[in-house]
């Protein structure tokens, strides 16, 4: 019973730490072509999640970072949460 009491301040411990990772392993493998404005540009060509998300994995994959799904997704999520804001 204790247990699942635990469990929903689990999760919410599991996405804060996500998105410190992703900017972690952002700060590793992508500052070098991306500084903050690059996010930010008036002419971004991200213009949904679904956009943010192939683009990360186009960047990744060409990087061959390597990344396993979930970093990249924790990659997606601090994107989307410093910069993008997709809410879709
Ligand atoms: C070798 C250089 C290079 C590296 C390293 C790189 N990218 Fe990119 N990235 C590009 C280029 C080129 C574009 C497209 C041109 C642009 O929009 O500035 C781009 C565009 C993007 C965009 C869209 C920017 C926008 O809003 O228009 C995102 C998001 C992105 N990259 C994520 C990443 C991530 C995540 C990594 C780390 C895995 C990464 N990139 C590493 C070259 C790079």
């Amino acid at each position: 019973m204790r247990r699942l009491l635990l469990l929903p301040l689990l999760i919410v411990a599991t996405n804060i730490l996500s998105n410190d990772e992703g900017k972690e392993l952002h700060d590793e493998s992508c500052i070098s072509c991306h500084d903050s404005q690059t996010y930010t540009k008036f002419d971004s060509s991200i213009e949904s999640h679904f956009d943010l998300r192939r683009q990360v994995s186009f960047c990744s994959v060409n990087l061959s970072t390597g990344w396993f799904p979930e970093e990249e997704e924790s990659v997606i999520s601090f994107l989307n949460s410093t910069y993008y804001n997709f809410t879709d």
